[in-house]
């Protein structure tokens, strides 16, 4: 069965830039023309907000992996419209925090079923590209987003990582998880950066330095924090989405479309 590429962004740790990082992303893409669906992982649900939709309004992500488990077929009702034109979203929520203890216990087939339910939005036949936001915790939703993925970008902040070390074990873990169960790529992507700040530089030139060196930077800007209060994504606004950081997340989102579907056809042609 043919599918759409996926997109996950992930890191375990919280308050990096996952969430920005997606929302945008997906919101770039479908400004691009793609059909994109963005699929909350997270019961925080800021990445529902942060397009413009509503969490806990019926059903989501929660009831997707549900149905998954149960062997039944994906509800494409479930999709819910957002403010940008050609993005959907498959709303997070407290429905994610009611089934976590369900799938810790199922372990393997826990994360198989969430790898399962986003597989079946990627197969519906009306959407380009599936861009997954992940909690943040190393768990079966983030697990399981890594094995569906045909790309996986690991976000890294300065804010987070101020030893070579804490970074390295982002990435390996990164790998080890795509190695085993899927088959996609990791890129590394710099949230945050702030060019007049030391520690923002050092990280970078380390980032640079690993063999995966760094995929992209998005300057930091506050025009990103002040973007989810009003649900509209940075890149999507009006008054606000020309701005460096805007242009930078674009790129972000056509460059990682790109290595994503071309890790998609290897694949398809291998199969
Ligand atoms: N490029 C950026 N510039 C400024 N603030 C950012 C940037 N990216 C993310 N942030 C802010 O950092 C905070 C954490 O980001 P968020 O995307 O919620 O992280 P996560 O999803 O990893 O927890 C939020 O307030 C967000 O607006
Ligand atoms: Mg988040």
């Amino acid at each position: 069965m043919s599918y759409a590429p996926i997109l996950t962004i992930a890191n375990e740790k919280g308050g990096v830039g996952k969430t920005a990082t997606a929302v945008n992303v997906a919101a770039a893409l479908a400004r691009a023309g793609l059909r994109v669906v963005a699929v909350d992982g997270d019961s925080q649900a800021d990445l529902t907000w942060g397009v413009g939709a509503e969490p806990d309004q019926g059903p989501g992500f929660a009831e997707a992996i549900e149905h998954a488990a149960q062997g039944d077929t994906f509800d494409p009702a479930t999709l819910l419209p957002t403010v940008v034109d050609g993005l959907r979203v498959l709303a997070g929520g407290q429905g994610l925090a009611e089934v976590a203890p369900e799938l810790y216990t199922a372990g393997a087939d826990g994360e198989e079923w969430v790898s399962t339910a986003l597989r079946a939005v990627a197969e519906l036949e009306d959407v380009d590209v599936v861009v997954i936001d992940t909690p943040p915790s190393p768990g079966p939703v983030t697990i399981g987003a890594i094995m569906a993925a045909d790309l996986t970008l690991a976000i890294a902040n300065a804010r987070q990582a101020n030893s070579v070390a804490a970074l390295q074990t982002l990435i390996e873990r990164a790998k080890a998880i795509s190695a085993r169960g899927g088959h996609g790529g990791v890129r590394v992507v710099l949230q945050g950066h702030d060019e007049h700040r030391v520690l923002h530089r050092d990280m970078r030139d380390r980032l640079q330095a690993e063999p995966e060196g760094l995929f992209a930077v998005i300057p930091h800007s506050k025009d990103v924090e002040e973007s989810p209060l009003d649900g509209v994504p940075l890149v999507a606004s009006r008054g606000r989405g020309s701005s460096r950081t805007a242009w930078a997340l674009c790129d972000l989102a056509q460059d990682a479309y790109n290595v994503a579907r071309q890790i998609h056809t290897q694949q398809v042609t291998a199969a």
